[in-house]
């Protein structure tokens, strides 16, 4: 596991902006040969978003015969509302790029058999060909994508009850207002992750630096899932200096 230390957030989103267009360029993806990216929400990967944009304008980067998996979706709440993870995604990036519609998976959490909808999104990575790069961020208490805090290591796509901790940080996103945080999630698995060929992680901020420390320098640990990163073949983690705080 690689760990890459940048100056602040922004160089930090900059560096990982740039890793996955060399990434996808160099992959050359073909209708036939379609490069599998998986994709997170939350504030740390905005600016990375911002930046694939920017590169995809300048006429840099072409997410054509890219297909996207997110890592998770909020349960209950409809998929226009601002903060779903669906329109996350179109507001930042994919009504921004040139990726078909028909190459965007996201999770439904308003799907009537919620088991049924995990189970088939599995198969759908699978029949993708897997996944070649997952990007993810972390919580305040190590979860990665909704894998909270007790996730088994080998867990798949599922429905998953949210933390506490995680409705409070959250919460920012709801007005504040704690009951208006969706309490249920569906959420890639920790083995859904760990089976992509690669995963590149972006923490940052003082607020994540426990999680850091736990997750890179504890043992492998199902109350901190990211920790299962130690075990992954190729993976790399790319943090501010604040987030380096505890290490
Ligand atoms: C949510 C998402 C995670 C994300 C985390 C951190 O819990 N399910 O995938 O990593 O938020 O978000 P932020 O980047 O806003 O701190």
């Amino acid at each position: 596991m690689r760990l890459i230390i940048c100056e602040d957030k922004s160089t930090a989103s900059k560096y990982i902006a740039d890793y996955l267009i060399d990434r996808i360029k160099s992959f050359a993806p073909t209708p036939e040969k379609p490069f599998v990216l998986g994709l997170p929400t939350g504030s740390s990967p905005e600016n990375v978003y911002k930046s694939l944009v920017a590169a995809h304008k300048r006429g840099e980067i072409s997410f054509r015969n890219v297909i996207t998996f997110n890592m998770d979706e909020y349960v209950g709440i409809p998929r226009e509302h601002p903060e779903s993870y669906h329109s996350f995604m179109y507001r930042h990036f994919f009504s921004q790029v040139d990726v078909d519609p028909a190459n965007i998976n996201i999770l439904n959490g308003n799907a009537e058999d919620l088991e049924e909808e995990c189970i088939a999104y599995e198969e759908k990575i699978k029949r993708a060909g897997g996944i070649e790069l997952f990007l993810g961020g972390i919580g305040p208490d190590g979860h990665i994508a909704f894998n909270e805090p007790g996730s088994s290591l080998r867990s798949r796509t599922r429905v998953k009850t949210l933390a506490y901790d995680t409705i409070i940080a959250n919460s920012r996103f709801f007005d504040n207002d704690l009951n208006k945080v969706p309490k249920m999630a569906l959420t890639v698995g920790v083995q859904t992750v760990m089976d992509a060929r690669e995963v590149v992680i972006i923490i940052t901020g003082p607020h994540k630096a426990l999680a850091l420390q736990k997750c890179i320098e504890g043992g492998v640990n199902h109350m901190w899932t990211l920790s299962s990163l130690q075990m992954h073949p190729h993976a790399m983690i790319v943090v501010d200096e604040d987030a380096t705080l505890e290490l």
